[in-house]
């Protein structure tokens, strides 16, 4: 079968086309319908079906020959580390450890939150969670406690599952403090706080609420998977929106399954039994789909990097991995190469291994820069593969389906449309655009499997945030076009997100925290465009009247509000002084017309503005800067 016969059966033999694919997984029980819409926004998948997505990535494998095949690869270049699981000894952990979370009182549909760094465990504890029906969120180290705590609070979990520290680079982050710090501030009180205590940094434990990891294990009895519904939540993962409360996104078990599979071999063309590498974090939807789900699915082995790709220790340090463990396909975010790039212009650091076994690269969680595309091709000499997704689809929407044949690749675009998904792109009154015009790229209801059903606890604002602008389309919130071949290109997002080193983060949020600042009149954080990192956030603050504080140490002050608050992963440094911001007329602040002066961009200015000549002042404070 083509990719166009695929395809076109995938969204006009729907029923036919994922039932066939749903047979493909094995089910406890076969659903008994595919498509059953539950209103004019949702639909469910699958419903009647029972599984579960534990037995499918473990049990399944050693039921059918994989027993003794390597499931899980750890490699750790920052503690110098190596360990191997094969499916049978995945198998042996995750049941002791579902067996502990049993005995501390977690059952099916109980909330778990995992605040852990690349570390085998937090695979365990994952599939743990998934094999007795808890579901899981797993909350990104590089977070502070706040933001744990806005994720407690929502999540209301009845456990929590962290290691006692991570490991960045050199320097060690105590994770415990942290999470202290977050149970302080929640509202929600947790049972059990269960700590994996890692030798770089021992925790100190509260008496009756913090467990030793090992210690229960000692004393835990295997336990075996639960049917679930495939309407059942398999996780919860938040994400940034355009407000300071990030969104949870719920994934279904179901249609997760499903999609997780077929994308294994429909898009990334890989066969059970390869090494498939995401150099991602299990904190990103990146890291749940191409870390642990898919490629266990699959029946594939996955690699768990602890490391960065420079300076831990080498910027060789990808190329390594690729040769140690025969990697066949490998998946990263274009800030990843573009880092080995700038460290290793002329790739000599790759002449020292043996790369042969890698067959294809992968880019995702933000556009591909056709300079990098470029590099990245000549030296690895395999085809480089952009491809778009978000937290809510869970898989890419846009792609290059290597696996059905693979389409020719055309630089700057994230590829055609994948299996399932109706992308159109449309202008701001929903009507859709002809070729090569841009506009919002949103996607055809009903969305296919794997797709977010709905946000935890949040009908209205799935509904608000994805629905209602564009009736009978999901606002994907990204600009783009199509071209005459039907390749899109996405150029960037249309609201306040933003992109930092592969990271999705809120700028309103930043603002709020930059706002709280006693001498602050107002501000606006906006992305600005950066070599490195793809996009870094920079404050344009505006002092209230009389303030006499050093600017330097107003700076500084907000720089570390902003750390302390959301986190380090915010990479907020930069903040610029200014006597006015733009504004139209009503007030809303221009942050597009701030970000386009920043980036040197063309811009048009709005009629509504409220006094024009702020541009040019603002022009003149960014030829002043170098930021
Ligand atoms: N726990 C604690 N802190 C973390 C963290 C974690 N899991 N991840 C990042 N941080 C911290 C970093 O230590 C850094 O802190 P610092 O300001 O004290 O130096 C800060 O957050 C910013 O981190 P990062 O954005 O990762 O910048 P970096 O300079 O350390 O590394 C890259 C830059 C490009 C090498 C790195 O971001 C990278 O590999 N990106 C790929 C991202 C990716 O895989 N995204 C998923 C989509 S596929
Ligand atoms: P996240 O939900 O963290 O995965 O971030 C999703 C957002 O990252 C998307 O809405 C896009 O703005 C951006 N993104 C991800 N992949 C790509 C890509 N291949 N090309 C362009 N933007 C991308």
């Amino acid at each position: 079968m083509t990719y166009r016969q695929l395809y076109s059966e995938s969204t006009c033999l729907k029923e036919a086309f994922w039932m066939k694919e749903a047979r493909r997984i094995s089910w406890f029980n076969l659903p008994e319908s595919i498509l059953t819409p539950v209103d004019q926004y949702r639909n469910n998948w699958y419903e009647g079906g029972t599984l579960n997505t534990c037995y499918l990535a473990v049990d399944h494998h050693v039921e059918n020959g994989r027993g003794d095949q390597m499931a899980l690869i750890y490699d750790s270049p920052v503690t110098g580390r190596k360990e191997k699981y094969t499916y049978r000894q995945l198998q042996d952990e995750v049941s002791m450890l579902a067996g502990v979370l049993n005995e501390r009182g977690v059952e099916k549909g109980d909330r778990v939150i995992i605040y852990m760094p690349m570390i085998p465990q937090v695979v365990f504890a994952m599939l743990a969670c998934a094999r007795i029906g808890a579901v899981h969120s797993v909350v990104f180290g590089g977070f502070a406690p706040h933001e744990l705590a806005i994720r407690i609070d929502d999540a209301s979990p009845k456990a929590i599952l962290a290691a006692s520290c991570g490991k960045e680079v050199s320097k060690i982050i105590p994770y415990k403090p942290i999470l202290d710090a977050a149970l302080v501030e929640a509202n929600h009180k947790v049972d059990s706080v269960i700590i994996y205590q890692r030798e770089l940094l021992k925790a100190e434990l509260k008496e009756g609420r913090d467990y030793d990891w090992e210690e229960l294990l000692k004393t835990s009895t295997p336990v075996s998977w639960v049917e679930v519904d495939a309407t059942d939540p398999l996780y919860i993962l938040y994400t940034s929106g355009t407000t300071g409360t990030p969104k949870g996104i719920i994934r279904d078990s179901g249609g997760h399954a499903v999609a997780m599979h077929m994308s294994m071999e429909y898009i990334y063309g890989v066969k059970p039994g390869d090494v498939f590498w995401a150099a991602s974090d299990v904190g990103w939807v990146v890291g749940h789909s191409y870390i642990v789900y898919a490629p266990l699915i699959y029946g594939c082995t996955t690699i768990v990097f602890e490391g960065k790709p420079v300076r831990t220790p080498d910027p060789g340090t990808f190329w390594r991995v690729i040769d140690e463990y025969k990697v066949d396909v490998l998946f990263t975010a274009p800030t990843a190469i573009r880092a080995i790039k700038k460290e290793d212009p002329e790739g000599k650091f790759k002449e020292r291994h043996d790369t042969s076994s890698l067959k294809k690269l992968f880019l995702a969680g933000e556009r591909t820069d056709v300079a990098t595309y470029e590099w990245a091709t000549s030296l690895l000499e395999v085809p480089v593969i952009d491809h778009w997704w978000q937290t809510e689809s869970g898989w890419p929407m846009l792609a290059n389906p290597t696996g059905v044949g693979m389409k020719k690749i055309k630089p700057g675009s994230a590829g055609l449309p994948v299996f399932g998904y109706d992308i159109q792109i449309v202008d701001h009154d929903g009507n859709e655009l002809p070729p090569n015009t841009e506009g919002i790229v949103v996607v055809r209801l009903p969305l296919p499997p794997g797709v977010l059903p709905d946000l935890w606890k949040d009908p209205q604002r799935f509904e608000s945030a994805y629905m209602t602008q564009f009736p009978g389309y999901f606002s994907s919130g990204d600009g783009g076009f199509k071209d005459e071949d039907g390749y899109v290109y996405i150029t960037g997002r249309i609201d306040d997100l933003i992109n930092v080193a592969g990271h999705r983060l809120s700028t309103a949020e930043m603002e709020e925290v930059v706002a709280s600042h006693p001498e602050i009149a107002e501000c606006a954080v906006v992305g600005i465009e950066n070599e490195l990192k793809g996009q870094i956030p920079v404050g344009y603050v505006v002092l209230k009247a009389g303030s006499n504080i050093p600017f330097d140490l107003i700076e500084k002050d907000l720089i570390h509000m902003v750390r302390e608050r959301i986190g380090p992963v915010a990479s907020f440094k930069t903040v610029i002084r200014v006597e006015r911001l733009p504004k139209t007329r009503s007030g809303k602040i221009l942050r597009n017309i701030i970000r386009s002066i920043a980036d040197g961009k063309p811009f048009t200015t709005p009629s509504t503005i409220e006094d024009i000549s702020v541009l040019n002042e603002l022009k003149q404070v960014m030829t002043m800067m170098e930021v």
